[in-house]
């Protein structure tokens, strides 16, 4: 059996080409001396990955009917700030790594100094873009946007849990520690994801909620797989170094549950965010097949 379903396969593909040009075509150049800024800026977004997030937004946006220009935007936004994330996780100061999808990170591309601010740079163009009428035309829904996307990315969310797991490789955490350092490192920008398509169709409460349990645990399961692989695949799969976590002393679900029962527990937790969907009636298939296919991926 195919670990992803034809049908995922070609419509993570058309995402990830239709993100990647719009944040092409929104991503500032400049021709005068900072360019090399904008030219690491760009280094670090159009590099290829997997375009996760970009992809929960557009498929949750289409269930609710959202224009895909304006799906698009909140889609590029939220992979500048994942691609901020990254440039600064592989800093000399964070998890100092030399390889990122496939290529060499942004520091060493470019210097520490250019990555650090190519990082902020692209942390604050994605508010620019939510914050522009493009986006949507209610400037309730786009305030809403900037809220979320600014929970999910700072002290409680994605960069609270960067500093937890950075205290994660000098502090025994048990279980539940690492569960909450995972939804916050991972899982609220990936909730993020959801939640923004969700805001754009001025979805109900009901659908929200649904789509944040699911989210949730997505997450969680797409952590611990990033974790299994660190430890059991390969760089020329992952376009990034492997055997990190442990080198580095890190507690992950991994390292706390051994690699069985955290495999295991990410199948759970992905036929546990598919059940959150029964709200949809099916009409979520998209979100479905990405629960499965974050549990089967080798990259
Ligand atoms: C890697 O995220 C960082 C984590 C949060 C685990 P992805 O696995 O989504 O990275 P790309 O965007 O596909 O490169
Ligand atoms: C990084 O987690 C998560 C964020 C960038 C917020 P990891 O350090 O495990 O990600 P990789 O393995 O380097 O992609
Ligand atoms: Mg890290
Ligand atoms: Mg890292
Ligand atoms: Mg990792």
């Amino acid at each position: 059996m195919p670990s992803v379903s034809p049908s995922l396969s070609a419509a993570m593909s058309d995402a990830a080409n239709s993100v990647t040009e719009t944040m092409q075509r929104i991503l500032p150049k400049s021709d005068f001396a900072e360019q090399k800024l904008f030219e690491a800026m760009r280094y670090g977004v159009l590099n290829g990955g997997k375009r996760l997030r970009p992809f929960l937004v557009l498929s949750t946006a289409e269930l609710f009917g959202v224009d895909e220009d304006c799906a698009l935007r909140a889609a590029a936004a939220l992979e500048c700030v994942h691609c901020y994330s990254l440039i600064h996780d592989d800093l000399p100061a964070m998890d100092d790594s030399e390889l990122r999808r496939g290529k060499a990170t942004a520091h060493i591309e470019y210097d520490e100094a250019t990555a650090i601010l190519a990082g902020d740079a692209l942390l604050t163009i994605a508010f620019e873009i939510l914050a522009d009428s493009k986006t949507h035309d209610d400037p309730n829904v786009r305030c809403a946007l900037v809220s979320c996307l600014a929970k999910a990315s700072g002290a409680n969310g994605m960069v609270g849990g960067q500093m937890l797991d950075l205290i994660a490789e000098t502090t025994q955490f048990d279980i539940g520690a690492i569960t909450r350092l995972q939804r916050m490192k991972t899982g609220e920008l990936i909730a993020c994801g959801t939640e923004m398509g969700g805001l754009l169709g001025k979805a109900s409460p009901q659908h929200l909620a649904s789509l944040r349990a699911y989210a949730h645990d997505l997450g969680l399961a797409f952590q611990i797989i990033d974790d299994l692989l660190d430890a059991e695949g390969t760089s020329a799969e992952t376009g990034k170094p492997v055997g990190r976590d442990e080198k580095a002393g890190k507690a992950t679900f991994v390292t706390i549950l051994g690699h069985d029962r955290a495999r295991q527990q990410a199948k759970l937790l992905s036929e546990q965010a598919i059940q959150h969907l029964s709200i949809f009636s099916g009409r979520a298939k998209n979100l479905e097949d990405v629960a499965r296919f974050v549990v089967d991926r080798k990259a």
